[in-house]
Order: structure tokens, then sequence, then C-alpha cells
């Protein structure tokens, strides 16, 4: 269709630029004729087809040279509305967007190709500025909470008669909430760092299990303080992979499962080779998350139901690391979960990993 609109284009033109030609030659004839008339000569018919021809020229170069100033005229106002969109652009300002050249169609001529990419480029980067604002007000917001009751409660414990157990509540909650802006910041250290093309990524074998395993006991005190059940099945199977990115996912997983499950439930950890990946689940039966909350719970800083994380001190940006790391290793992670029924993290990678293809 494209090419059958091409083909009548070259034709059209041509046919156009024959019958200007002719008009200008016919005109030519008219105006020798006119000359040898005025003047009384009437040469021979080859000297009057070879003046007409002369004259054809001619007319047509005075009509091309009185013309053309003003097409580039035309042009050479386009090009400085085009230098300065590029230079609003430059300036930070992203509502600019470029006209196509003439009435011509948007997506036709040269010009109008290099319109579209203009215009393509400032809508990329408006949206990348609304990220970049959207991800400065959630650090402001998650930095001034922790410091709000970390100053709070510090102005509190200055009043003298306030009683032992009172103030060993408020540095309690002083900890917790420096803990927590610590963790925020080497949370958005890790991510910029994984985001960087340089972040180092040095793939081993080693036992998978048994990195698992560790991990699940290192979280030992939290699932005994809250009676919650462990039950593991992994078989041994070892991984090439990056080990020390491997222990934030599960890591983060574990804490994800242990922090959203309520007193005396159950947690299962399994492991699996399935032809050359190997599956790892994490299920709970904590409060789980509807099918909204599912679709953005890998977004920077999203928490589902605030009301529910807010005593549980995380900042949203756990999953979003997993998921890093997850696509740097070539794997996947799924979510399946229902509201107050529990949730699983599925997720499988390549058994041998030798580069990552993200950075
Ligand atoms: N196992 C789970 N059960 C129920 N909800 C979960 C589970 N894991 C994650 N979520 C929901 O997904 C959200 C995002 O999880 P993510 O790990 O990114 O953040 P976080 O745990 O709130 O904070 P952080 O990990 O930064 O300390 C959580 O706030 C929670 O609402
Ligand atoms: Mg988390």
């Amino acid at each position: 269709m494209k090419m059958y609109r091409k083909m009548l284009k070259v034709i059209g033109s041509s046919l156009l630029i024959l019958l200007i030609l002719s008009l200008f030659w016919t005109l030519a004839y008219f105006v020798s004729g006119i000359l040898y008339t005025w003047i009384g000569w009437q040469p021979h018919d080859l000297v009057q087809q070879l003046l007409g021809s002369v004259l054809g020229f001619v007319l047509f170069g005075i009509v091309v040279s009185i013309v053309s100033p003003h097409f580039q005229r035309r042009q050479n106002v386009y090009f400085k509305e085009l230098t300065d969109a590029l230079h609003r652009i430059s300036q930070g300002d992203f509502q600019v967007r470029v006209d196509p050249f003439g009435r011509r169609n948007p997506d036709d001529g040269p010009f109008n190709t290099i319109v579209l990419s203009i215009n393509k480029m400032v809508a990329n980067l408006q949206e990348l500025d609304g990220m970049r604002q959207e991800f400065i007000s959630n650090v402001s917001h998650e930095i001034q909470s922790p410091l709000t009751s970390i100053t709070g409660f510090a102005r509190a414990m200055t009043y003298e008669e306030l009683p032992r157990e009172v103030q060993l509540q408020y540095l309690q909650i002083i900890d917790a909430e420096s803990t927590r802006l610590s963790k925020l910041s080497d949370d958005l250290l890790r991510l910029a760092s994984l985001d960087s093309a340089h972040h180092p990524f040095h793939p081993e074998n080693f036992r998978l299990d048994k990195q698992i395993q560790l991990h699940i006991l290192a979280f030992e005190p939290q699932w005994l303080a809250k009676e919650i059940d462990i039950e593991v099945d992994l078989p041994e199977i070892s991984i090439t992979a990056d080990k020390s990115l491997l222990s934030q996912i599960w890591v983060n997983l574990i804490q994800n499962a242990l922090k959203f499950t309520p007193k005396g439930g159950i947690i299962t950890v399994s492991l699996a080779q399935e032809d050359d990946r190997v599956v790892v689940r994490i299920t709970d039966t904590g409060c789980g998350m509807s099918h909204e909350e599912q679709l953005r719970i890998f977004e920077r800083f999203y928490k589902a139901d605030k009301s529910r994380t807010g005593s549980t001190g995380g900042s949203g940006l756990g999953l979003s690391i997993v998921h890093k790391i997850v696509d740097m290793h070539q794997g996947s992670i799924t979510v399946n979960s229902a509201p107050d029924e529990g949730t699983t993290f599925t997720v499988s990678l390549p058994i041998h990993v030798n580069s990552s293809p993200v950075n």
C-alpha cells in the first residue's frame, strides 16, 4: 500500500513538472511570435525553435528565482522553530511539541521524520521527569516519617518525671525508626547500584539449598517469636549464579513472609529443579493481597494497604530489588495471592548464568 502511494506520488510530481515546462514553452512560443511580428523578422523554423527553447528556459529561471526565496524563507522560519524547540527542551521544558512542516502528513518527508523523533523523545523525557519527581517525593516522604518520630520521642524523653518503662519504650521506637532510616538508605544505594551498568556480577557454582537453609535459620528468632511453623523441602541442588545477589532475594522474600503472616501461621519454602531451571516457592498463610495490589507490588515504594503495612515499617523497596536481581539472572518471579488466604512467590532461575544481560 505504501509502495503504491509512493509510485503514485512520483508519477504525479513528474506530470506536474512536465505540465509546468509545457506552460513555459507555450508562453515562450507566444512571446517570441509577438516579438518577431513587432521587429518584422521571420527567422528560419529551426532558429525559431532554438530561440523558443532558450526563451522557455529563461522564463522558467526567472519564475523559479522569484518564487524560491519565499520557500527558502519558510524553511528558515521552520528551522528557527525547530532550534528554539530544541533549546527549550535542553532547558528542561518537556511540554514542547513541534508541529509538522507545512500541511503535510505528519509522517511524510525527511523533516517530519525528525519532527516525529523529537516529539517522541520529549514525550519520553517528560515521562522520565515525572518518574524522577515521584521518586524524590517518595524518598522525602519515607525519610520524613521516621525523622518525625525520632524527634518527637527524643523531645518527649526530656520530661524528667517520665517513668522508666515509658522511657525504654520511647528508646525502642527511636532505635526502630533509626534502623528503618538506615535500611532505607541501604536499599536506595543498592537499587542505584543495581540500576547502574557497573554493578558487579560474579557468577559462581554453589549449593542453593544450603544458602536458602542458612537464611531461614538466620530468621529463627523472628519465626520463633511469632510462633510460625516453617516447613522446608530443600533437595540438594547446585546453581551457577551471583551468590550474594541471590542471597538478597531470599532475605527479602522470607522477611516479607514473616512480616505479613500473623502469629501461629505457616511458611513453606520449597526448591525443585525443572529442566534447566530451578524453582523456589515461598508460601505463607498471611494476610495476602488483592489482584490490583499484586499488579503493583514490584513498583518502587509501593506498599499494598498502607494501613496494614504502616506498622510493619517497610519502605516498599524490597520487591523491586528482588525483581531487579531476578532480571539480572534472566529469571522470572510471579506472585499468587488472595486476601486473608496467604501468598506464594515463585522464583524461577536458569541453573547456569554466566553473564547478566541487564547490565
Ligand atoms: N508475603 C506477602 N504477603 C502479603 N503482602 C505482601 C507480601 N509480600 C509483599 N507484600 C506486599 O507488597 C508490598 C511491597 O513489598 P516490599 O517487600 O517491596 O516492601 P515492604 O516489605 O513493605 O518494605 P521493604 O521490603 O522495603 O522493607 C508490601 O508492602 C506488602 O503490602
Ligand atoms: Mg519487603
